[in-house]
């Protein structure tokens, strides 16, 4: 039978939601939402808490203390640990609640930690100190607030602006919440029931927000707190509305609003020339964050000037969570490398992708069916345009039953795979968290029998509208759940699959197209007992996990897996890959997609995206050209576009444009070595893919502000052409000390300066920083697979000394064996003295190799070298024959073998 669809602009694919006029209209703006009214309302003075310094406990992880309101009788424990790496963590929950509060420890990895403190306490404070002596805690107990410094620096006040606050959990509407309301039955601070358009939420135990501020000493910039359609460094939100961390599914969403998108993730980095901090909020609620940044003038005195006290800017941040505990670890960095170190240890480090993962995506809703898939694919191959993989959207389902086929449209799927998989190309396909409800289909009576969908508050199964019409939604929090979604994945489950066919998680806010903000309710009730308000925001994470840890399954955990979620939150690193959901075709999108990028980059995310040309509405050739020349410099490159939009394949737009796009995803394989070797940095070392310049010159005020361009790793500039007609660009090309050279021209250019370059429709600006080595392959091939036995080139750009570093990553790019069995082979480059040195960084790395470097072109030298000779290990040094031309030098067919260490040498 089939049941009523759901009319939604979303299932037309027209141009609806914030674009439409009263589009915004569905999504709560700060006044709709009660906790944060009642938290701003009960802005004070001074915190009504104080420190029960009696009741002091000291154990060998952590500090405990009672908080007592002077007005409610419950207390609250806080509880404070300081972990090794540089992290001060301080909880606060009710001391004893009627019931527990959710704690999204699922985003956290293994074991942190801990060291001893040691405390000195008189009346007015106590000082805890660490073990190691680096950091001191002082805590004034009335009112209570925090000092948290490092050193002799202070750095982090803890409820300065006395902004705790915390909601404790209640049994049944009392007398004394009536009261609170003013003694009304309409509970208008919707401390019980909170009403939004014809929704109505009822909370079981009343109200039970939480929220702390913090002040961070002489920080002037912050950043993070993704996912915001808003510039990289965060505003101040004095005057207007905070930003909200609650995942929705916003389609073409407004630019410049500090309104929720599709994921969230509590990480706020602050930067000052001198340090780096980080202040990570763990809560999975819907979760608000002000913002006061008060600049210099702001925090001056007046007076006469020798009487005005030393100027500081100070930045006030306040976290207010509708629910959970209050859990937040101040990551004491000092540099912005170390915060991202400090980040990945508590809730892990980017999964390093398949190497297929990082070419080209072909997507669209939707391909049609099979012979539409392969003309698509020959298309590639016509045209001579690099590509791995080809996606298919909700419509090859059968009626949007996920892992079923359309069989009129698809009845042979494991044969289309095949023919993928001979030309070296994958699969994905879309699963989407809703499930069609149909006791007809085996996902659904499965789950349905198993009790797998989450429920109502009344306790039947949650029922609400998406693709399907009326569906259920798994209840991906609890861990059996998981586990059986896993299984969907197994080849002899999920008929019609191979090994080559990946998975793309979509609409897992959840999407609810009947429900409150097009979400699902938040007393939807999880495994467990919790309600949806606890955790929404972990939904979207939990079903990522699953799909991936599905296919690593499938592969008898030897194959990586490659997953995309439009959902996500913190950890959710460790999965795989985001995009950034419901984009348009306008220029102000591909502005925009760089600062959304930058900010989940540096919240751990490195793996992320935005669809090329934008989802919705057709983008004239020239935005399509300078998209897809952005999107080949940026960590996930897919182009994908709505149903209602026009077609639009690389080669459907003239014989100029088709050139134009193949010349730049070529050049993205070409340079994909780099990449490999970048995301193998950010899966052992927490460092982002692409980086905000700060973050690379740290010193330099100048980059802060910075949102047009950016750094691909230490060594590549990029500054994609993103206004409409260009014929120059500004660039800033920072550092006083540096060198840069323009990538496809070799000219020099000396650092600190703004230069404008001139740009045809070709050209996007990229530069090599002086001092660094890139990996690059000679020819960019097909597919990843296909390179497989191309050779590498090195460029190598000196600094001002003549010196230079890189490195190349290398290893069967598919399998877990680099971890396992340590088949992987990792070279660094060093330039110095006139001499290339290649050397193993890393000597346990076992894999064998017969790729050769080829080609080596050295930037920046000052002098034509008289000779170059190479010397391998084992046979006779050996005269090169290379060109020079202005200070650049080109060395080809060198056949090096890669697994030796080798010796250039320049007279
Ligand atoms: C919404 C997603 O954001 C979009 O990428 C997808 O094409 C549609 N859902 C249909 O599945």
């Amino acid at each position: 039978m089939e049941l009523p669809q759901p009319v939604s602009s979303q299932e037309t694919g027209e141009s609806a939601s914030v674009l439409e006029e009263g589009g915004e209209d569905k999504f709560k703006t700060s006044e709709d939402i009660a906790f944060y009214r009642r938290q701003v309302q009960q802005v004070s003075d001074s915190s009504p808490y104080q420190v029960l310094t009696k009741t002091l406990k000291l154990s060998e992880t952590c500090a405990n203390v009672h908080l007592h309101h002077s007005t409610m009788k419950e207390d609250l424990l806080l509880e404070l640990h300081c972990l090794k790496n540089g992290i001060v963590r301080v909880k606060i929950n009710e001391l004893q609640p009627i019931k527990p509060r959710y704690e999204a420890t699922d985003a956290l990895i293994g074991a942190q930690h801990p060291q001893r403190w040691t405390s000195q306490s008189n009346k007015e404070a106590i000082t805890l100190s660490s073990e190691d002596g680096h950091v001191q805690l002082q805590m004034m107990t009335s009112p209570f607030h925090m000092e948290l410094s490092s050193g002799d620096e202070s750095i982090v006040s803890v409820n300065a602006k006395g902004r705790l606050h915390f909601e404790t959990l209640q049994a049944k509407l009392s007398p004394r919440t009536i009261d609170a309301s003013s003694g009304q039955k309409e509970d208008p601070l919707g401390l019980w029931k909170e009403e939004f358009k014809t929704f109505t939420d009822i909370k079981a135990n009343g109200p039970s927000s939480v929220g702390l501020d913090f002040t961070l000493h002489h920080f002037e910039h912050v950043y993070g707190i993704p996912e915001h359609a808003d510039a990289l460094k965060l505003q101040n939100t004095r005057d207007g509305d905070p930003y909200r961390l609650y995942n929705l599914d916003v389609f073409a969403y407004k630019i410049g609003s500090k309104m929720g998108l599709y994921g969230s993730v509590p990480l706020l980095i602050a930067h000052k020339p001198e340090q780096t901090i980080g202040i990570f909020w763990l809560n999975a609620s819907e979760t608000l964050v002000d913002i006061n940044i008060a600049n210099a003038s702001q925090s001056s005195d007046t007076g006469p000037p020798e009487k005005r006290r030393k100027v500081v800017a100070n930045t006030d941040v306040v976290w207010m969570s509708e629910s959970g505990v209050i859990d937040a670890f101040i990551l004491l960095g000092p540099s912005p490398f170390d915060v991202f170190r400090q980040y990945a240890e508590l809730t892990g480090f980017q999964a390093l992708p398949p190497l297929f993962a990082l070419g080209y995506h072909q997507c669209r809703w939707n391909y049609e069916n099979q012979e539409d898939v392969l003309s698509v694919d020959q298309g590639f191959d016509k045209h001579g345009i690099p590509y791995d993989v080809i996606w298919l959207d909700i419509e090859h389902t059968q009626g949007k039953r996920y892992f079923t086929w359309d069989e009129k449209q698809f009845p042979n799927p494991q044969g289309m795979q095949l023919h993928l998989q001979d030309k070296k190309r994958k699969l994905v396909v879309i699963s989407d968290p809703h499930i069609k409800i149909d006791p007809d289909y085996f996902v659904y009576s499965e789950a349905k029998k198993a009790g797998y969908f989450v429920k109502d508050n009344e306790g039947n199964d949650f029922v609400g509208s998406c693709w399907p019409g009326p569906c259920s939604y798994l209840d991906f929090c609890n861990s059996e759940v998981r586990k059986w979604y896993s299984d969907k994945f197994s080849l002899s489950s999920y008929k019609g699959s191979t090994d080559s066919l990946f998975i793309w998680n979509d609409m897992n806010e959840p999407s609810v197209f009947d429900g409150p903000e097009q979400t699902m309710s938040k007393n939807a009730v999880h495994f467990g007992g919790w309600e949806h308000r606890d955790l929404h925001n972990l939904y979207g994470f939990y079903q990522h996990w699953a799909s991936a840890d599905g296919l690593i399954q499938r592969s008898k955990g030897s194959e990586r897996p490659f997953v995309l979620s439009r959902s996500f939150f913190a950890g959710s690193q460790r999965f795989g890959a985001v995009w950034t959901g419901d984009n348009v075709a306008s220029w102000e999108y591909l502005q925009i997609s760089i600062p959304m990028l930058l900010a989940l980059s540096i919240t751990g995310i490195s793996f992320c995206g935005a669809d090329i040309g934008g989802f919705v509405q057709d983008p004239e050739p020239e935005l399509l050209i300078r998209w897809y020349q952005a999107g080949a410099l940026q960590p996930f490159f897919r182009g994908h576009s709505s149903i209602q939009t026009k077609r639009r394949e690389p080669w459907l737009f003239g014989e100029k444009t088709t050139q134009i796009i193949k010349k730049a995803i070529q050049e993205r394989y070409c340079l994909l070595p780099y990449w490999y070797t970048l995301f193998c940095r950010a899966h052992t070392k927490a460092e982002p893919v692409i980086r905000p310049v700060w973050v690379e010159f740290p010193k330099e005020l100048n980059t802060f502000d910075l949102d047009s361009e950016y750094m691909i790793g230490n060594a590549l500039l990029a500054h994609p052409v993103t206004e409409a007609g260009a014929k120059t660009v500004n660039i800033l090309l920072p550092g006083s000390k540096e060198r840069w050279y323009d990538v496809r021209t070799y000219q020099r250019f000396e650092g600190d300066q703004n230069i404008c370059v001139s740009v045809n429709l070709e050209s996007v600006p990229v530069f090599q920083r002086g001092g660094t080595v890139i990996p690059r392959k000679t020819e960019a091939g097909m597919t990843t697979a296909s390179q497989t036995q191309t050779a590498f080139s090195l460029s190598i750009a000196l600094d001002s000394k003549g010196f230079a570093e890189g490195e190349l990553y290398i290893d069967d790019g598919y399998s877990f064996s680099y971890k396992t069995e340590k088949q992987y082979c990792h070279w660094k480059f060093v330039f110095l003295n006139n001499v290339l040195k290649a050397r193993p960084v890393d000597e346990m790395g076992k894999m064998i190799s017969c790729l050769t470097v080829e080609r080596v072109w050295i930037m920046g030298l000052m002098d034509k070298p008289v000779s170059v000779t190479v010397q391998c290990p084992g046979k006779k040094e050996e005269k090169l024959d290379f060109s020079f031309k202005d200070e650049t030098m080109t060395i080809g067919n060198l056949h090096i073998q890669v697994l030796q260490g080798w010796l250039l040498k320049l007279k």
